[in-house]
């Protein structure tokens, strides 16, 4: 092949590059021009594999020739690529329009479970009158969940609390148990404070949330698990007037100043005097309605601290007193609420629980 005829050759296969090129409408056609006239077979490239074949004087300037039409082509391709993707921008632009009247996908935001809200509400209030939170275990021994609470074994209060028990084994008269009140949460307190000064113990005044347990035949205020809150405070000269007013002003916190509540003796192993706390339905103001049944609900129990459970905790029942309580927070909600039915708590409905 003689130098003319290969330029020649050259100029034209630029040319039909370049020809090719202006009719391409988009990107894939582009990328079809690109492997035909760029490619490894393109004939550009052809060129440059036969270039040993020449004359050793031809093949500098051939070379460079080729070079230059593999230059001018890709430099054309660029171009014509940026203009292509332009048009297609200015097309999506113009004719796929964004419709901002269109309501937005809502996103499903958490939220705290009812029992949460109200418990740390219950935080709160205990916490503006100078409680402090305290959190106790809720895999217990029979001796902290009874009989350091009075409870002897075989005591016919425990039937109040029937509950899951371990397999005893080894283990005697002092199975686990799962509490079945917070009420063992006031020894392991009372032992943990004594301990600091086993002559002076200081004061404790505590709240001690958490689930406990029971064998229980369920209804519509009753469940086998359930969140109790317990209150203890213990120091020189306290009063069953301290214990009432406590409790008289957390309803009114939390249900307003015009609530009524009432205190109903009653009987605890571990308080003496002891009494049931009721609160006036917040629903029917004390007429009657199906979520209190007889116009008030009772939301715990409370009395002195009995003097074999100071003891127990380490405090002289001759120079320390004590109230406690022990309150259902979920019965607090169902007021709070109108909730009818406390099995709702854990049935974990998505319906019952967005609307908190
Ligand atoms: N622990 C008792 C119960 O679950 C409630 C209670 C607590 C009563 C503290 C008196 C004092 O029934």
């Amino acid at each position: 092949m003689s130098e003319a005829n290969i330029l020649q050759e050259l100029e034209q296969i630029k040319q039909a590059g370049l020809d090719a090129l202006a009719s391409l409408e988009n990107e894939e056609a582009l990328q079809a021009w690109r492997t035909a006239h760029l490619g490894r077979s393109a004939p550009v490239m052809q060129v440059f594999q036969k270039l040993g074949t020449f004359d050793a004087t031809l093949r500098p300037q051939v070379g460079q020739a080729a070079n230059q039409v593999k230059v001018a082509l890709e430099g054309a391709f660029n171009t014509c690529s940026e203009t292509i993707t332009a048009k297609a921008l200015a097309h999506a632009l113009a004719n796929e329009k964004l419709d901002v009247s269109l309501p937005g996908r809502p996103i499903a935001h958490g939220r705290l479970h009812p029992d949460t809200q109200i418990l740390r509400e219950l935080y709160r209030v205990f916490g503006e009158m100078g409680f402090q939170v305290y959190r106790s275990r809720e895999v217990e021994t029979d001796e902290y969940n009874f009989q350091m609470l009075n409870f002897a074994v075989g005591h016919p209060a425990r039937d109040m609390q029937d509950t899951y028990f371990v397999d005893a084994g080894e283990r005697g008269d002092n199975p686990i148990v799962m509490r079945t009140h917070t009420s063992p949460g006031q020894v392991h307190a009372m032992q943990e404070a004594s301990a600091t000064n086993p002559q002076n113990p200081p004061p404790v005044r505590i709240v001690l949330p958490g689930m406990c347990y029971r064998y229980e035949q369920t209804d519509a205020r009753h469940e086998t698990q359930f969140d109790q809150i317990e209150g203890i405070a213990v120091g020189p000269g306290i009063t069953f007037t301290n214990l009432k007013a406590t409790l008289s002003d957390l309803a009114r916190r939390l249900f307003g100043q015009e609530v009524r509540t009432r205190f109903r003796a009653s009987y605890f192993p571990f308080t003496e005097p002891s009494a049931e706390f009721d609160v006036e339905c917040f629903l029917c103001h004390g007429e009657g309605c199906p979520v209190c049944g007889g116009g008030w609900l009772e939301i715990g129990g409370c009395g002195m601290v009995h003097p074999n459970v100071l003891r127990n905790g380490g405090y002289d029942p001759e120079r320390y007193s004590g109230f406690a309580f022990g309150l259902g927070p979920q019965r607090i909600a169902m007021l709070r609420y109108g909730i009818n039915d406390i099995r709702y708590f854990w049935e974990n409905d998505a319906r019952f629980l967005e609307q908190f």
